[in-house]
């Protein structure tokens, strides 16, 4: 390939890209976002990603066939199979992609679907790609449909067709290149075409963490933010944080400065308790807007079914925020159902507001469908 694509921007390029291309360890390279429900990787998120599959905890069936495929394709000396990584936003898709390669011993370039806007972006892309290499991108489900179809004979056959020149003399050229592995990641499995989907040699769904990984990720980020905290402390933050270590984290990071300021720097369940109290996130882990959601629905709407445009209106925020981001905890907590009419609001959700469950509720069981 020309050497001319090494370096040039392209839309791999992230703001400390040229730094990081500088660093040996250049696999660490992170992406970029533009992206309503996945906020940007902070410098903390970066200093707490665990960096390799023994310090990342939970998830352990993921896990095993990961560090199994990285095995078996190592013996062979082939490049990595494909694989698409799916789950709610903050459980770890990213950390995994990096530490896939990592364990490789490739160098991994992240980017991003909606990033992707011209034939010619994944050209750059591809044709900058070294044996082996990993290519990340993110919310892959937003990827333009013209731009899947030149990911196809990509991610088959290392084959990339283009067309150069337009009308009569527009040609197609074919370029072969170097096998690379690429991993995906979404937040709407669903929203994969088939054809882009069974492309992937490997599927996995990340799951919301159990609350005993997430008090092993908080001793984690406890020690190395160097703060002390006692059992009952993580306890009390892992049963706050919707199953979702990158709020686990978060949270430590408040309980943290509360604790600094107001107990001599040592966070027990009492002080976790009063911080996380102090940012109104209540003990089942629900936030100022997923209140408001479950409020919407039961006071302006009688409890539903409404649809989803509506009450994103009523609360003021992005329909798919709300669809990714906070729907799947309300749903998997029993609080709001999900039906071909709209949402529901659950038993669940009159008693969390104290208010009495109307007479003419569906019973608490039908938890709907996660992700479509
Ligand atoms: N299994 C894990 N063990 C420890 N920390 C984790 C784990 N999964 C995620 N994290 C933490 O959560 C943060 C967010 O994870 P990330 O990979 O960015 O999520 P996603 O890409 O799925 O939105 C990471 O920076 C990391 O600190
Ligand atoms: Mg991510």
């Amino acid at each position: 390939m020309p050497d001319t694509f090494v370096n040039e921007v392209s839309p791999l390029s992230s703001p400390d890209s040229g730094e990081m291309a500088e660093a040996s360890d250049a696999v660490m390279s992170d992406p970029f976002y533009k992206d309503s429900t996945e906020s940007p990787a902070t410098d903390f998120d970066k200093a707490l990603r665990p960096p390799d599959f023994e310090e990342f905890c939970g998830q352990s069936k993921v896990k095993e066939r990961l560090m199994l495929m990285v095995e078996a394709a190592k013996q062979r000396g082939d490049a990595l199979d494909h694989v698409l990584l799916s789950g709610p936003p903050g459980l770890g898709k990213t950390t995994l992609a990096h530490i896939l390669a990592r364990e490789f011993g490739s160098q991994i370039h992240c980017t991003s679907g909606p990033q992707i806007e011209k034939a010619g972006d994944l050209a750059g892309i591809l044709t900058n790609l070294q044996h082996g290499d990993f290519l990340f991108i993110d919310e892959i489900h937003r990827l333009h449909p013209a731009i899947e179809e030149y990911l196809y004979p990509a991610m088959e056959d290392f084959q990339l067709d283009i067309i150069i020149d337009q009308g009569p003399n527009a040609r197609s050229i074919s370029l072969s290149l170097p096998p690379f592995t690429l991993v995906g990641a979404t937040t709407r499995a669903g929203m994969l075409t088939a054809p882009l989907r069974s492309r992937f040699g490997m599927t996995n769904r990340l799951d919301y963490y159990t609350p005993e990984d997430l008090v092993r990720i908080i001793k984690r980020s406890a020690n190395l933010i160097d703060i002390e905290i006692d059992e009952g402390g993580a306890l009390e933050i892992a049963s706050r944080s919707r199953g979702t270590p990158r709020i686990t984290n978060n949270l430590l990071r408040w309980v943290r400065d509360y604790a600094q300021v107001k107990a001599d720097n040592a966070i027990t369940q009492s002080i976790a308790d009063k911080a996380l109290g102090m940012m109104e996130i209540d003990e089942d882990g629900l936030d100022e807007m997923d209140k408001r959601i479950l409020e919407a629905l039961i006071y302006k709407f009688s409890g539903g079914p409404t649809g989803l445009g509506t009450i994103a209106v009523a609360v003021g925020e992005d329909e798919s925020t709300i669809e990714e981001v906070y729907e799947p905890y309300l749903i998997l907590q029993g609080y709001l159902q999900r039906t071909p009419r709209g949402r529901v609001a659950a038993p669940a959700a009159y008693r969390k507001l104290g208010l009495e469950v109307p007479a003419n509720q569906p019973p608490d069981d039908s938890q709907g469908e996660l992700f479509s």
